[in-house]
């Protein structure tokens, strides 16, 4: 029996009291994320049980039990503490998928701080953005990694503390820079965690848009009751799971469905910090004897191209559940998976803004393979009109995927950027920047979005930043960034670029922008292709018109142009 039970009526009869009653929390109290995952489920009597199974890229292993999680998050927060830093501090992890990423993320919230992860991918330029916008105080990083800090220290006045969890003593540290091992320092015991209530913020997850840098949607602590809901009834955790996120904690769903959800609810969960390959997947299944993943679309398709003849070599008879999130999850990769793993994947959707699962599929509920499914319990969804924001009660009317604000999980603010959050709600619903229908059965089908933000692999690209990393490029006079189409990763970057008088396009010009442009961004955002070009199209007004673009290579009618000389 799932944990859900029956979709409809589970939807009709929920409401958040029964998370709160099952985590004893009552309106008032105070809620610690980093506490709820650790210490308490030590005082429910499960302190032996493993909590964390990391598996590092040599195959190397760690285990964690409960107990550990909860006296090594409590000596990082301790030791931040001695460092001076306070509640409300940010505090960045700048961390590869090390135990100290996910035990490090319980530390800062402990010691009520705000967990700011960084993907470690991130080129200097991305991670000056971020550290700079959030006047972040302490960065927690590798020796692998300090040098892109190092790098942009200079710039970052507010960035009093880098922690170096990993220094082997060869090279003196510089001026700012301080050793810490998890495993070697004094372990904190009694550790005071410090009283964070509902609305203390806890994580701050940067996302893009279309216009401007990388917002910080910011969160509190009162968005475990939706995590750990949804962790309950989407994922169907169960006490003796042994549960496996593939994301990276530099994103949302690493962070809720990676470290979060499974810890609140006191069951194993496994880390492979190695890239991705089908065989090391599925080894890891198999060994590990894994029973719910949690992946996404891209990597899906990527197991796909390598056949079922691979995952039919492994055992993996332990998976019970499927899930899937980040892009869409198109039919094939559904049929696929039922007919190779004998389990289909279950979409879900949500963003970084809503911090939990909105849209999905439920063990139990009938699959209609290319739709995310029905809104989560507790959570009320709609499609608005494009331009009214009134809810269409039609079926099969393309409009915007909007919610009813009030779910626990909901990000609370974009990090000094108040004004852009408020444009996000419209006539009483947050609107979530996507287009997709209702079918006459409820089921929600995914259209694309409503903006220029680029979905690549699952991240978000903000056309901005790479177009303002181009246009540093002494060649570059302007450029335009759109998503082109692509097999595996549903989109990839893709630059036109029109040359200042004097430059000549080649490929020896394509190949010295390209380095140019490496070393600012990640490599999620790097463009795959550059299309040199006499001009862009705009508006009357002068704006790049970037749809006009997309649509071409999208093999798309680009329609009322219009319409796209007012965006
Ligand atoms: O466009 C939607 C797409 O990813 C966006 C959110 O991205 P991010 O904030 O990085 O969070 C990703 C993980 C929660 C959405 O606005 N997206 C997410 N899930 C799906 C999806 N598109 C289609 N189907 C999904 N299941």
């Amino acid at each position: 029996m799932s944990n859900i039970g029956n979709y409809d009526e589970r939807y009709k009869s929920f409401n958040w009291d029964v998370a709160k009653k099952e985590l004893e929390y009552k309106d008032g109290d105070t809620i610690n994320i980093g506490e709820y995952c650790s210490d308490r489920i030590c005082r429910l009597g499960k302190g032996e049980k493993t909590a964390l199974i990391w598996q590092g890229n040599v195959g190397q292993t760690k285990k964690y039990s409960f107990n550990e999680l909860s006296s090594l998050s409590s000596t990082i927060a301790s030791f931040l503490n001695e460092l001076g830093l306070k509640n409300g501090d940010r505090v960045s992890l700048f961390l590869d998928k090390v135990p100290e990423l996910y035990i490090g993320f319980l530390g800062v919230l402990k010691m009520g701080g705000v967990a700011q992860p960084l993907f470690s991918a991130f080129g200097g330029e991305s991670l000056h953005t971020r550290l700079e916008d959030a006047g972040t105080s302490a960065i927690i990083t590798q020796k692998k990694h300090i040098g892109k800090v190092r790098k942009i220290i200079n710039d970052l006045p507010e960035l009093k503390h880098i922690i170096l969890i990993d220094d082997d003593k060869k090279k003196p540290l510089r001026e700012r820079e301080i050793a810490f091992s998890m495993e070697e320092a004094t372990p904190a015991t009694d550790y005071k965690v410090y009283k964070t209530t509902a609305e203390s913020p806890s994580v701050l997850h940067y996302t893009s848009g279309t216009t401007g840098k990388p917002k910080g949607a910011q969160h509190v602590h009162y968005s475990l009751i939706s995590q750990y809901m949804t962790s309950k009834y989407v994922l169907d955790i169960k006490e003796d799971d042994i549960y496996w996120c593939t994301a990276d904690p530099g994103w949302v769903t690493g962070t809720s469905y990676g470290i979060i959800g499974a810890w609140s609810n006191g069951v194993t969960q496994c880390v492979l910090d190695a890239g991705f390959k089908s065989e090391s997947w599925y080894k890891f299944i198999e060994e590990q004897k894994v029973t719910i993943w949690y992946s996404a679309p891209t990597a899906i398709r990527s197991l796909m191209k390598d056949g079922k003849e691979v995952a039919d070599k492994f055992n993996m008879s332990s998976l019970r559940h499927l899930c899937s999130v980040g892009e869409p999850l198109n039919a094939e990769a559904v049929i696929w998976s039922t007919e190779t793993y004998g389990l289909t994947f279950h979409d879900t959707y949500w963003q970084t803004e809503t911090g939990s699962m909105m849209i999905c599929n439920y063990p139990g509920m009938k699959i209609k393979p290319g739709s995310m499914g029905k809104p989560v319990p507790g959570v009320e969804t709609c499609v608005v009109d494009l331009k009214t924001y009134e809810p269409i009660t039609k079926p099969g009317i393309v409009g915007l995927i909007a919610a009813k604000p009030g779910w626990p999980a909901m990000f609370r603010s974009y990090w000094n950027n108040k004004e852009v959050y408020d444009s996000k709600f419209k006539n009483g619903w947050y609107i979530c920047g996507d287009r997709a229908s209702i079918d006459e059965d409820g089921y929600y089908w995914f259209v694309g979005r409503d903006d220029d933000v680029i979905n690549t692999g699952g991240h978000l690209v903000g056309p901005f930043e790479i177009e303002s990393a181009l246009l540093e490029h002494e060649a570059v006079a302007e450029s335009a960034v759109v998503g082109k189409p692509d097999p595996v990763n549903m989109e990839v970057v893709k630059a036109f670029i029109a040359l200042k008088p004097g430059f000549e396009a080649s490929d020896m010009l394509d190949l010295n922008i390209m380095n140019f442009i490496r070393k600012k961004l990640s490599p999620l955002a790097m463009p795959q292709e550059i299309e040199f070009v006499d001009s862009l199209p705009k508006t009357r007004s002068g704006k790049i018109m970037r749809r006009m673009l997309r649509a071409k290579e999208w093999g798309e009618e680009i329609g009322d142009t219009s319409t796209l000389e007012d965006d």
